[in-house]
């Protein structure tokens, strides 16, 4: 049966389209990123990949916030792993998020505090500062080394989900996210 809600045994249809919805677009960001790290300047393909990282990268950090909150909204009733594993998947899925936030949000914060100012989808965020607030631009120096953290822990989560619970243990925890 589809839930919208999550239950005990399975996501719900939201938190599904969640998961599996922004995996994408971050597979997207990741490699936007990688073509920023990777390729030379002039590069045509670099130019096409980084032209939408801002962009997406904002679109990325409002739906951490409304998966966050739709997480706390199910908290009750989610499938909950017992055990030391289950704990150290819990702690996994706990320092995704803070990431997914923390990644984003210390370049929205240098922005923020920034003499470029911000838009996004074309509508002015923050207008120019004439100066820069230097406390905000501290964590987006890190931006880019968070990133990749991210993208590693990211990577070791999708071979947990895939190679240990569906291929040796063979449980159903990718199902319930499937
Ligand atoms: C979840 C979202 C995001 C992820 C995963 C991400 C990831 C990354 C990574 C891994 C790099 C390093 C690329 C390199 O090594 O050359 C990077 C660079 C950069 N990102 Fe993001 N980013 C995100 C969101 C954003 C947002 C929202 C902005 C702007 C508001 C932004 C602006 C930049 C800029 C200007 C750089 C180049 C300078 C630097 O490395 O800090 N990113 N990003
Ligand atoms: C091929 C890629 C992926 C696979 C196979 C996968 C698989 C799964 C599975 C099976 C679960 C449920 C685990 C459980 O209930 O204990 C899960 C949950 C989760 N996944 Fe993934 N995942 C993938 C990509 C991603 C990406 C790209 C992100 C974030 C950048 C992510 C973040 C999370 C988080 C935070 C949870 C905890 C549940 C929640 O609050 O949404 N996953 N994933």
């Amino acid at each position: 049966m589809v839930t919208i809600l999550d239950t005990p045994a399975r996501y719900g249809l939201i938190s599904r389209a969640l998961h599996w919805g922004m995996a994408v677009l971050f597979a997207a960001q990741f490699a936007s990123a990688a073509a920023h790290w990777a390729l030379p300047r002039e590069n045509a393909l670099r130019e096409t990949l980084w032209s939408y990282h801002t962009t997406l990268g904002t679109t990325l950090f409002l739906l951490v916030l409304i998966r966050g909150l739709w997480g706390l909204v199910n908290l009750a009733r989610r499938p909950r792993d017992v055990g030391p594993a289950g704990r150290a998947a819990a702690a996994g899925h706990l320092a995704i998020y803070a990431l997914m936030v923390i990644v984003p949000g210390s370049r929205i914060l240098a922005a923020a505090g920034g003499t470029r100012g911000f838009s996004y989808l074309g509508a002015e965020v923050f207008p120019a500062r004439e100066v820069e607030i230097a406390w905000m631009q501290i964590a987006a120096e890190w931006h880019g080394e968070m990133g990749w953290i991210l993208a590693l822990l990211v990577l070791g989560h999708a071979a947990m989900a895939v190679i240990w619970h569906q291929i040796i243990r063979r449980d159903d925890v990718l199902r319930r996210m499937a």
